[in-house]
């Protein structure tokens, strides 16, 4: 038997789907038996919640739809495996429960902690001597990657960001009064995703006033100053600002304000209040109308703006991890090699996960200006062929179209 396995882990993209379809069809291209897919990743794999793919994915409209469907289909967890040494009862299980379904590779889709799983699984296969073989498949709107040259996930919320920060640029100057509008942009310790919001700036939009990524400590002074005298000279001004953004004592700016203590496995705060407390300063200091954006989930799962660029790297993505887990190669994850900007060219390689599980890639410090308040040239050249193309929904009733998986929604 030649069957596999496949799970969705950590926070979703708009094009996550689309690196399972690319799983799902490879291996059954290539003559896998059964398909398998964990639900709510590793953690229901562990309480052998399986579902086999064969009988969801029954012609090419779902997989049509299923490209087009945010989110992870399959649902997803924040589940850190333990270390082995002392719970090596858990690991056991895994491979019990992957030789009784007589796995012959698994595939991970997720960043950079989910690639942990992948290198703690390929560990102990090796100690035991397994003949699975465990492949990474990465995604993340962070693009905070080691290794490849971005990842799947972020060209589409890039497009999101960009598209929708030009609109509230527009919607910022509709009055004769001042009203300053902060976007917050997920991103985590990464700005990557913050950096899109200056591709807005063209011969139809203003661009942004500035630009506050995680990489530079924040000032609240300097902020407010700088925030002063734009006011002085503008209607209109639109910031925008990481979600991790932290001041000088480590604390993130969020953490200024009420906020929210909740803590993942994987030792990560939730990040969110960073717009509304900086809004909250600017109304307080300079008595002007404020609005604090926060793109949050939409972000993520903005299905409908997906770019075809990272649609198509997604599905090669999927397909590359199937080819080398067919072609013998183990504890690797696919990464995307950028060959050329104009005309973009991209191709997929396998790298060892241990170079980049737990890793996080930041944004170059000189890539973002001396003042610590925006992005240079070459980041916006680095991003703008990733959000190039549009693959349009598959509207019915005025609505996209989805496909789920029928899973109870309970706890
Ligand atoms: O996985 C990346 C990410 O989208 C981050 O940008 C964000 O900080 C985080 O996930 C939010 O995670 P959750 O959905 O668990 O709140």
């Amino acid at each position: 038997m030649k069957n596999v396995i496949v799970g969705q882990s950590g926070g979703p993209t708009a094009v996550i789907n689309s690196s399972l379809l690319g799983v799902y069809k490879t291996a059954t291209d290539r003559g896998a038996d059964i398909v398998y897919g964990m639900v709510h990743g590793i953690k229901g794999l562990l309480e052998r919640d399986i579902v086999d793919l064969s009988q969801r994915f029954k012609n090419d409209l779902d997989n049509d739809l299923l490209k087009r469907t945010p989110s992870s289909f399959l649902g997803s967890c924040r589940y850190k495996l333990p270390d082995v040494k002392g719970n090596a009862e858990i690991y056991e299980k895994i491979f019990k429960i992957l030789s009784d379904l007589e796995i012959y590779a698994f595939f991970y889709i997720g960043g950079n902690d989910s690639m942990d799983t992948i290198k703690k699984l390929t560990d102990y296969g090796a100690e035991i001597h397994s003949p699975i073989r465990f492949i990474g498949v990465p995604k993340t709107i962070d693009n905070d990657l080691a290794v490849t040259d971005h990842t799947p996930g972020f060209g589409s919320a890039a497009k999101y960001i960009a598209a929708t920060t030009k609109e509230i640029i527009r919607d910022g100057l509709v009055y004769d009064y001042p009203v300053v509008s902060i976007i917050e942009v997920m991103g985590r310790n990464a700005g990557w995703l913050t950096a899109a919001t200056a591709l807005a700036k063209g011969e139809d939009c203003e661009g942004v006033d500035a630009i506050y990524l995680p990489e530079v400590v924040f000032d609240r002074e300097k902020f407010l100053n700088f925030v002063g005298n734009l006011l002085k000279q503008n209607r209109s001004v639109v910031i925008a600002v990481s979600e991790g953004i932290k001041i000088a004592d480590g604390r993130y700016v969020c953490e200024l304000s009420e906020h929210v203590d909740y803590v993942d496995a994987f030792g990560h705060k939730q990040l969110a209040g960073t717009a509304r407390y900086l809004a909250g300063e600017v109304a307080k200091t300079f008595g002007v109308k404020t609005r604090a954006i926060e793109l949050s989930s939409l972000q993520r799962c903005a299905s409908h703006i997906q770019s075809r660029v990272d649609v198509t790297e997604a599905y090669n993505a999927g397909g590359a991890a199937v080819k080398a887990a067919f072609e013998g190669l183990n504890g690797q994850v696919i990464t995307l090699k950028r060959i050329t900007d104009d005309p973009y060219m991209c191709i997929t390689e396998p790298a060892d996960v241990h170079f980049i599980a737990n890793v996080e890639k930041k944004v170059p410090l000189e890539w973002i200006t001396p003042d610590g308040a925006n992005v240079k040239r070459e980041l916006t050249r680095y991003i703008f062929p990733l959000i190039q193309g549009e693959i349009a929904p598959l509207w019915v009733n005025g609505l996209p179209r989805h496909i789920r998986l029928n899973v109870s929604t309970k706890k």
